[in-house]
């Protein structure tokens, strides 16, 4: 038992009898303290209860590719263009002077969390996010996927007048022999004003779809000779589909449902299926509900994972960050007002009624945990107001606008309004900034601890402290991912957490318990008792 050294690539190693460094894993050995609530009367009885869990973490990342559907757009072509980037370590001309690549916006790559203190000094030592654990590199990842443009990338990255000239200038060529594949279109699902981009689609029935689309997979997986894949959805917002009792409520139903060509099997839950039965991992960076009970249930019984909803980039992270703080404040918020323009194709899309209410849905619902943990403020089923609106003004291209106006009770009655338009209070509550600038880091974020995930199983231990069942995966639904995602999915019957600070801690603790260490309690008892 003990440490072996650190791989060439890993930054720290850890000296714990609970942690075995091995040539292909890290083993760890892990307590994992909650506390247990019981009701006695009108009392409560909390109880510190221990579960030992041993992790074990491949540490041979592999070849990964990552696929795209909506490779083409605006998230897609910006993705791809800055990844080369920063592979080619790319300098550009801008009007205020030279740019260099770099993966900020990315918690993975652009944070640090707190390793520990230093022995002597006491002194806190930050490392990287991305050094916690082996994991793969945005640089390494080999891109492709799918798009309903048959536009090669270069050309589509021009349409999305996102990026500065000199960048693309230096990525087109390779950019321009990437072309998207063919795509699954049914236009009953996003807007109508798509039509005309729509120059790419595969024939065929619904159940052809779906192994045209695992077809694809193996290709690619094959012909770029990868370790493993994963597909993430940046496509267009479909509308909700329509939840059917005997249509996509089972896995079984679901699949009849494919075979029948049934009309409310959309196209992201094609694609979703196709992953599933292919064993790879499928993320939905749209709001609508691709994943109907049916694929969730698919995803568990083949163990292969699913993440979503909805990337949460702007204006929803901030409202996930700042609700959180009015409310453990002790600050009543009363109501929440969100207005976006945007001029971009997602706007466009965004446009028709449909798909506005899956994105209304998506923006709406990320409060609610944190109101309902605060039983001081908020009585049983109360809720502050709160109104979404989106709409389209091609003038502003990508640069979306978002504004929000949080109004509050103070002490004694008073009220406190946050805004854009006053310039007493919180200036930067006004979002405005090139979207696909804040989406692509995440679908970085997304793809890296996706894969991450492919690499840990665990097992519990019985109350005498041996192991005793065999090591699996996380469950299939992935809401480790949550930070990233505006409506996340979550295990069947669990709850979602929508404060951005509980997210990221989840995330920094569960690896860190990977590696045998506590969770990051910030209490520097140390700092504070002498
Ligand atoms: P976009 O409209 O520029 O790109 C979407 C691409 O998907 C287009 O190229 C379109 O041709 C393609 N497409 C549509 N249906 C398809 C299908 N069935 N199969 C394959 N390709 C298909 O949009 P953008 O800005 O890249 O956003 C993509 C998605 O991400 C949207 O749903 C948007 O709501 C979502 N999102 C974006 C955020 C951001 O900050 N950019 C934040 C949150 C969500």
């Amino acid at each position: 038992r003990g440490a072996n050294p650190a791989a060439s690539n890993e930054l720290f190693t850890v000296r714990s009898p609970n942690v075995i460094y091995t040539e292909d894993a890290i083993k760890s050995t892990y307590t994992y303290r909650t506390t247990k609530v019981t009701k006695a009367g009108n009392k409560y009885v909390a109880e510190p209860l221990d579960t030992v869990y041993d992790f074990n973490v491949q540490r041979k990342v592999g070849k990964v590719g990552l696929m795209l559907v909506g490779w083409g757009g605006n998230n897609g072509t910006t993705v791809t263009a800055g990844i080369i980037a920063n592979r080619d370590g790319l300098t550009w001309e801008t009007r205020e002077g030279p740019r260099g690549a770099n993966y900020y916006g990315s918690v993975i790559m652009g944070s640090t969390i707190k390793l520990g203190n230093e022995a002597e000094t006491g002194k806190e030592i930050h490392i990287p996010f991305r050094d916690i654990l082996p994991m793969a590199h945005p640089n390494d990842l080999v891109l492709g996927g799918w798009d309903i443009s048959g536009m090669n990338l270069a050309d589509a990255m021009d349409r999305a007048a996102v990026l500065e000239p000199d960048l693309k200038r230096q990525v087109r060529k390779e950019m321009q022999d990437m072309v998207p594949l063919p795509s699954v279109f049914y236009p009953d699902f996003i807007a109508a004003n798509q039509e005309d981009r729509a120059d790419n689609v595969l024939k065929g029935t619904k159940e052809e779809h779906v192994e045209m689309i695992r077809g694809d997979i193996r290709k690619f997986k094959a012909e770029k000779n990868l370790d493993k894949v994963i597909v993430l959805w940046t496509a267009n917002t479909e509308r909700y589909a329509k939840i059917i009792p005997g249509v996509n409520d089972t896995a079984q139903n679901l699949l009849a449902a494919v075979k029948a060509g049934h009309d409310e099997v959309a196209p992201s839950t094609i694609f979703a299926i196709a992953c599933i039965q292919e064993g790879v991992p499928f993320i939905n960076g749209s709001p609508q509900n691709t994943f109907v009970t049916g694929a969730i249930e698919l995803a568990e019984q083949h163990k292969s994972f699913i993440g979503g909803d909805d990337f949460k980039s702007g204006q929803t992270k901030m409202k996930s960050a700042l609700v959180d703080f009015l409310v453990n404040a002790g600050i009543k918020l009363t109501s929440i007002a969100s207005y976006n323009h945007l001029g971009n194709n997602d706007g466009r899309n965004l446009s028709e009624q449909k798909t506005f209410r899956s994105k209304e849905i998506s923006k709406s619902n990320v409060v609610d945990d944190m109101v309902e943990a605060n039983s001081v403020l908020y009585k049983k089923g109360e809720h502050p107001d709160h109104t979404v609106v989106i709409k389209y003004m091609p003038a502003v291209g990508d640069s979306k606008r978002a504004l929000d106006e949080y109004y509050g009770e103070i002490f004694l009655g008073g009220h406190q309004t946050i805004s854009s338009d006053k310039l007493t209070v919180i200036r930067s509550m006004s979002n405005v900034c090139e979207d696909s600038l804040l989406a692509s880091p995440l679908i970085i974020d997304l793809a890296l601890i996706t894969e991450l995930m492919t690499r840990i199983t665990w097992k519990s231990h019985t109350s005498n402290g041996v192991g005793t069942k065999d090591y699996k995966g996380f469950h299939s639904v992935l809401s480790i991912l949550s930070y990233m995602l505006k409506a996340p999915c979550t295990p069947p019957g669990t709850p979602v957490i929508n404060s951005l600070a509980k997210q990221r801690a989840a995330m920094s603790n569960i690896f860190r318990a990977c590696v045998g260490l506590d969770p990051e309690s910030d209490m520097t008892l140390e700092h504070k008792l002498f």
